[in-house]
C-alpha cells in the first residue's frame, strides 16, 4: 500500500510548482497513469522511491516514510525507466543482472546462477554473455525488468517502459509486466495497456484530474487533450 499525504513538489530553483499538493492511497494490483506530456506523471511515481524528495507533505510505503526510510523503500520498490539504458551497468546481459544481485546473492557461482535463471525467465538465456550493446531495444527493457526483479521488489513502478518499442515489443512486455506478482504501477501513452488495469489516473497540469475507471479515466483524457487542442491556435 502506498499513502501520498499532501505530497507536493515545487522545483528548487524556479519556484515553480510541478505537482499540486496530493493525498491518494494506491493499494489496487494494478493502477495506470496517463497524461499529456510534462504533466507532472514522472514526478509523481518518482516520489514514490525516493528518486525525488516532496516539497511538502509526504509519501509512505507500506508504512515506511520515503523521505525517512529510502533504502529500506527503494528494496521494496523497483523502478523501470522509460529508457532501458540508463539503468544498465555492466557490459554483459548477466553481469548486469549479477550486479542487481550483489546483496542478497553472496556466493558468486549461485549468483552467476541465479542471475542466469532470471534471464531464462525473460527469454533471454541465450544472450546472457551477450554485449547489453548488442541488444534490441526490447531486450534491453527485459534485461532491465531482470535486474529490478532480481530483488524481488513488491511494487513495480514502470515510467513509460514501452514507449521506445515496436508494437510487438510493446505487446510482449506489457502482457509481462501485468503478468508479474507485484503491484503495479505503470505510467504509459499506451491506452490500449492503460484500459487493463484496475485503476487508472489522469495527471494533468500537476494535479489529478481523474481517478477511478479506467474506461471513464481515458475517455476524460480524450476529451482533456482534444478540448485543449481546440482551444489552442494551431501551429504554424
Ligand atoms: N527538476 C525540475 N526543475 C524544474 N522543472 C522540472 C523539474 N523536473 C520536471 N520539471 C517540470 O515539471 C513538469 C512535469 O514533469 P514530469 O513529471 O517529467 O512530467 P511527465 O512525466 O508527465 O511528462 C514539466 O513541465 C517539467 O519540465
Ligand atoms: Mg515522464
Amino acid at each position: 500500500m502506498i499513502e501520498f499525504k499532501g505530497a507536493s513538489v515545487v522545483a528548487p530553483d524556479t519556484g515553480v510548482t510541478i505537482l499540486r499538493p496530493t493525498t491518494l492511497t494506491l493499494a489496487e494490483r494494478h493502477i495506470s497513469i496517463v497524461g499529456a506530456n510534462g504533466g507532472g506523471k514522472s514526478t509523481l511515481v518518482r516520489l514514490i522511491n525516493g528518486l525525488i524528495p516532496p516539497t511538502e507533505g509526504s509519501v509512505e510505503v507500506e508504512g515506511l516514510n520515503v523521505a525517512k526510510h529510502g533504502a529500506e523503500v527503494r528494496r521494496r520498490v523497483g523502478f523501470l525507466f522509460t529508457d532501458p539504458s540508463a539503468q544498465l551497468i555492466m557490459p554483459t546481459a548477466v553481469e548486469d543482472v549479477m550486479l542487481s544481485l550483489r546483496r542478497s546473492v553472496k556466493n558468486k557461482d549461485e549468483r552467476t546462477r541465479a542471475a542466469l535463471a532470471a534471464l531464462e525467465e525473460m527469454g533471454l538465456g541465450e544472450r546472457a554473455d551477450v554485449s547489453v550493446s548488442a541488444l534490441s531495444g526490447g531486450q534491453r527493457q527485459l534485461l532491465a525488468l531482470a535486474g529490478v526483479l532480481a530483488v524481488t521488489p513488491s511494487v513495480l513502478i514502470a515510467d513509460e517502459p514501452t514507449t521506445l518499442l515496436d508494437l510487438r515489443w510493446r505487446a510482449h512486455v506489457g502482457a509481462l509486466l501485468r503478468s508479474l506478482p507485484v503491484q503495479l504501477i505503470e505510467v504509459t501513452h499506451d491506452l490500449d495497456s492503460a484500459s487493463r488495469a484496475e485503476r487508472t489516473i489522469v495527471i494533468d497540469d500537476g494535479g489529478i484530474a481523474f481517478d477511478g475507471d479506467p474506461r471513464e479515466a481515458i475517455q476524460h483524457y480524450r476529451d482533456l487533450m482534444f478540448g485543449r487542442a481546440a482551444r489552442q491556435a494551431p501551429p504554424e
